[in-house]
């Protein structure tokens, strides 16, 4: 018999555009390991209202993450793409999980700290217990792997800490779950503050790259972007991380090494190289562009693909579940 595919589980908040952060950290991965592994990719719609969303826009959101994970390439027969809202095993989880998760290992998560700080007059109990909900979204399917940029670290090792705490308690149960997390592109740096990372909610447009921008405004945000004095491209993220960041950039979009783009650009000038890095993005980012411009029109197909993978995603789900409530004692369901 042929060796069973391992699972991989991952998904993105539909809190706002698809950046070139979480395409270059995440789905840019998720594409090369669909013919690998069973993979699921969840619109984690739950996770995007523990900050507080337009209703319209977070509908229109959702579908636009749907059509950029298609787009991007990943194809809805082989993977499993879903909205995690249509299938409550979610939270039926991530409610036990929160009985076996404590307060303090919760408050010393750096998302929820960054979170609190920026969304002061609304620290829901939502936005603390974020955590527990995606350990639910990771251990529901038995995943192996979860392909995820270097922000999401903290959140996969207390998942696998949730994970082996209830196997302690009531036998294997979970599968223990490991990050993976890419070599180029896991951390991409906001545009013109390039001390932090570059974020869907930042207020300040041109630190952040849309996967639907238009290329005239791509290329203009990157000639703007921060960098250094000494215009000489060179790699050092602690001296130069403007310049390293665009760097990191051009690399994951083109697929050339850093030692390759630092011969490529040692005779040019910091405008540009600018250039070059906004164009090699443009290129990138234009098929997905028109693929979504074509999957917008197409609902049926759009509803139908959610359709069939919500069902492919409930039969999964709910086989964990239910071998859950049993180990905790709750009474079997009659049928
Ligand atoms: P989210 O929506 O913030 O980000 C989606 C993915 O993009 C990565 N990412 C980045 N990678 C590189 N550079 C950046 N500047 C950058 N910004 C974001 C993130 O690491 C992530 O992989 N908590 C998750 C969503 C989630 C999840 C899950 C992920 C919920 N349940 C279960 C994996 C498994 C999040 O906030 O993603």
């Amino acid at each position: 018999m042929a060796e069973e595919k391992k699972t991989i589980f991952s998904g993105m908040q539909p809190s706002g555009l698809i950046t070139l952060g979480n395409y270059l950290g995440a789905l840019r991965n998720w594409t090369q390991l669909q013919d690998e592994y069973n993979c699921l990719y969840c619109i984690v719609d739950l996770h995007a209202i523990t900050v507080r969303q337009d209703p319209a826009k977070l509908r229109r959101a959702s579908k636009e993450v749907l059509m950029q994970y298609i787009a991007a390439g990943l194809d809805p027969e082989k993977n499993i793409i879903y909205y995690q809202s249509h299938v409550p095993a979610h939270a039926e989880l991530g409610w036990i999980l929160n009985c076996f998760t404590y307060m303090g290992e919760l408050s010393r998560m750096t998302q929820f700290k960054e979170k609190s700080q920026k969304h002061a007059d609304n620290i829901n109990a939502g936005l603390f217990t974020y955590p527990v909900l995606m350990a639910a979204d990771i251990l529901l399917y038995q995943t192996d792997l979860v392909p995820v940029g270097e922000d999401q670290r903290q959140h996969l090792e207390i998942a696998r800490d949730i994970a082996g705490r209830f196997n302690n308690l009531y036998g294997d149960v979970f599968r223990i779950p490991e990050a993976y997390i890419g070599k180029v592109g896991a951390r991409v740096m906001a545009l013109q503050q390039p001390d932090k990372k570059m974020s869907k909610s930042d207020e300040n447009k041109n630190n952040t790259v849309a996967l639907l921008d238009e290329p005239a405004v791509i290329l203009s945000k990157f000639k703007k972007a921060m960098t250094d004095s000494e215009n000489e491209v060179r790699y050092d993220p602690e001296q130069k991380p403007g310049v390293s960041n665009l760097l990191n950039i051009y690399c994951a979009v083109t697929d050339k090494t850093i030692a390759e783009a630092e011969r490529e650009f040692a005779n040019s000038g910091y405008g540009n190289f600018k250039v070059a890095v906004g164009e090699a993005v443009v290129e990138k980012l234009e098929p997905i562009q028109k693929k979504v411009a074509e999957l917008d029109k197409n609902k049926d197909y759009l509803d139908q693909i959610i359709a069939m993978n919500t069902e492919r995603a409930s039969a999964i789900a709910y086989k964990t579940l239910r071998k859950v409530q049993k180990k905790l004692g709750f009474v079997p369901r009659v049928r």
